[in-house]
């Protein structure tokens, strides 16, 4: 059978052939270690499962709102402003089923084919995707340890052309970990402020997930100007271990935009699942609480992490502020990030996710949604590849 030339440009996630490949090894009875998990492993806290089942009893089962409920919608404009101080009304709000959905569902009503979509690498797998299925182009700006992966101004203002249209932000990143402080941002926003025509995505999934003490910024708090064309894109995925329940909202600065990106949803999946988002409503409202639990335990299991991997020789560790995962440049073993992935898998039963995906041949991602105790037998099982690797080499 024939396939569009669209489909056939894009890449299948990576990420997914390795927990498949993980699952099929653990399948045939080997004790096999993932470190490759992009969700939470807590589950839903109980008033939010509730909230669900309750509407569900009401008989909360038929279509709503293409871009989502009311009261869904109106209790992100209350998250917005109560955590950000940005102001937006419910017909700026379209909510779908995840934040990758509303970022593909805004990057479609945005982009005509030949507009630039700036990416700081490395990236999460999915924008350039997205941005080549659309029809629009990529240009990365890659970012290394010097300046902790992530962007400089300098860097910006370099990879700007007449044709740029959106600059991708996504702090706290992944797969880095890398969170931008208020400064950095200020120092991108001067270099904005001298294009605008360049819009900004800024992806906040990982907002709940910054550690050290730091406060995540979002870019559109700092600057009027910016906020007027920035659209700020989260969900409930990760903040609330609700990955399986699909919610997620793009805030548009113009209402034209929201209804463009509504047209589109209505058009493919319509509204998000009708009793998942009175879920969502009490997740916004009520899940701070939770949400600074589950950080409590990612920062424990990151020092952890962290203290261990620095016993590993060939691997080096930027110490990461926020979301959870840690990524590990592995240039030393002499080999791509792909073969130490692919021969961690298979000799030592740890799966790990390369950075190729991601703009990177130099490192990979480890996460840690996972327990303390694995991530220990993780390490050790490492450690000892890397040693049998430096005798034999
Ligand atoms: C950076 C980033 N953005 C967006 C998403 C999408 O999250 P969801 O569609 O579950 O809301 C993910 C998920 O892994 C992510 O890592």
């Amino acid at each position: 059978m024939e396939l569009s030339k669209k489909i056939l440009s894009v890449k299948p996630s990576a990420t997914l052939a390795i927990a498949a490949k993980a699952k099929e090894m653990k399948s045939r009875g080997i004790d096999v270690i993932s470190l490759s998990a992009g969700e939470p492993d807590f589950d839903t806290p109980s008033f939010i499962k509730d909230a669900a089942i309750d509407a569900l009893k009401k008989g909360q089962t038929k279509y709503t709102p293409v871009a989502g409920t009311l009261d869904l919608r109106q209790a992100v404009c209350r998250k917005l402003k109560r955590d950000q101080g940005l102001e937006f009304t419910p017909d700026q709000i379209v909510v779908g089923t995840g934040a990758k959905h509303a970022i593909f569902n805004v990057l479609f009503a945005l982009l005509n084919p030949g507009d630039e979509v700036l990416i700081p690498s490395p990236y999460w797998l999915s924008y350039p995707e997205m941005v080549t299925v659309i029809g629009g182009t990529n240009v990365f700006l890659p970012a290394t340890e010097a300046t902790d992966l992530k962007i400089t101004p300098d860097m910006l203002e370099k990879a700007i052309t007449p044709r740029s249209k959106v600059l991708i932000l996504n702090s706290p990143s992944n797969p880095t970990g890398m969170v931008y402080s208020k400064e950095e941002l200020l120092a991108l926003i001067a270099v904005l402020k001298k294009y605008p025509q360049v819009l900004v995505l800024s992806d906040e999934i990982y907002e709940k997930l910054v550690f050290d003490g730091l406060k995540h910024w979002s870019i559109a708090q700092l600057d009027p100007d910016i906020a007027k064309r920035t659209i700020t894109v989260n969900g409930h995925s990760k903040a609330y271990a609700m990955t399986g329940w699909r919610l997620g909202y793009a805030a548009c600065p113009e209402k034209s935009l929201a209804k463009a990106v509504e047209s589109i949803q209505s058009h493919s999946t319509s509204n998000p699942v009708s009793f998942t988002q009175a879920g969502g409503v009490a997740a916004l409202d009520k899940g701070d609480e939770e949400a600074l639990k589950m950080k409590a335990v990612f920062e424990k299991r990151r020092d952890l992490f962290l203290s261990l991997l620095a016993k590993i020789e060939c691997f080096k560790a930027v110490k990461p502020s926020g979301a959870f995962y840690i990524f590990v440049n592995v240039k030393k073993t002499g080999l791509s990030a792909f073969e130490v992935s692919k021969r961690l898998l298979e000799e030592a039963h740890v799966a790990v996710i390369p950075g190729e995906p991601f703009g990177s041949a130099e490192h990979i991602r480890l996460s840690y949604a996972t327990s303390e105790q694995e991530i220990r037998t993780a390490v050790e099982r490492m450690s000892a590849w890397v040693k049998k690797l430096s005798v034999s080499a």
